[in-house]
């Protein structure tokens, strides 16, 4: 009763009670922030995550710049219905590199965390030049003008030097062959083993069909690898983190 009693003074110090409730606000937060700071590591890794090649970088970079990420999300809940339609729930690993990344839930298309491989190169020249020509029923906009703006990679090396600096491993070896390794993945007559080193996976071929590299080239590549690079026919989630 006694310390009930006391309670009363509280509740009838109006500024009394704002300094305790201060109080009980920042214990409350320090004890659930500081342990962060100590953890080793908050983002699992996970096998096969590696930054962009120069090439899907700049695809990425123009599927910003169309505002692409408007009505399309990259991120799988893990809930039944989203699983069970896109794949694989998306892992924290798998956006790392995403500068800046692209996670939420309002969708005005489907979700493209994992759209790589689901489609071929033709149908993506087919759905961005018309969409409507394969889904009749489709609000996209068309994106035909991206096959006529032809790209040579000159600025991307200073890209990566700026995600470099904001944390993305891209090596000086990465960065100095950074041009060349963007015009090796659209040609597959190229000599473009050195390229694969240094990306593992990344998929080279004539994305548009057309000859000369376009941004619809790069923004295909770039479809094409999303949700591609872990393999979830052997991957398991480490619980024990
Ligand atoms: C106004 C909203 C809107 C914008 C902007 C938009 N899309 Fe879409 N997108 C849709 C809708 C709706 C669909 C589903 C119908 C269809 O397939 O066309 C779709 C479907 C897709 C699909 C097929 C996905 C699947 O799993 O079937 C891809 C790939 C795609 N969009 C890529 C893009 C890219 C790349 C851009 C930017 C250049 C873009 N979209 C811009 C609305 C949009």
């Amino acid at each position: 009763m006694a310390i009930l009693d006391k309670h009363k003074v509280l509740e009838k110090n109006v500024s009394l009670l704002l300094v305790f409730s201060f109080l009980v606000v920042t214990i409350g937060g320090i004890v659930q922030i500081t342990p962060l700071f100590y953890l080793e590591n908050t983002i699992e890794d996970v096998e096969g995550m590696r930054p962009y090649s120069p090439l899907e970088l700049a695809g990425r970079e123009i599927y910003q710049r169309e505002g692409c990420y408007v009505c399309h999300s990259q991120m799988i809940r893990p809930m039944r219905d989203e699983v069970e339609r896109y794949g694989h729930y998306s892992l924290a690993a798998e956006s790392k590199y995403d500068r800046p990344f692209q996670w939420g839930s309002k969708r005005t298309g489907p979700d493209l965390a994992r759209v790589g491989g689901r489609y071929s190169d033709e149908w993506h020249v087919d759905h961005l030049t018309d969409p409507q020509s394969v889904v009749p029923e489709s609000i996209m906009p068309k994106y035909g003008f991206l096959k006529e703006t032809l790209i040579d990679g000159r600025y991307i090396g200073d890209f990566m030097a700026t995600h470099a600096m904001l944390g993305v491993p891209y090596t000086e070896e990465m960065i100095a062959n950074a041009q060349a390794d963007f015009q090796a993945q659209a040609d597959p007559d190229s000599d473009y083993d050195a390229m694969l080193e240094r990306y593992p996976g990344a998929q080279v071929r004539n994305f548009d069909g057309q000859p000369g590299i376009s941004e619809m080239d790069a923004l295909i590549a770039y479809m094409q690898m999303l949700g591609t690079l872990v393999d979830f026919s052997t991957f398991t989630p480490d619980a024990s983190r």
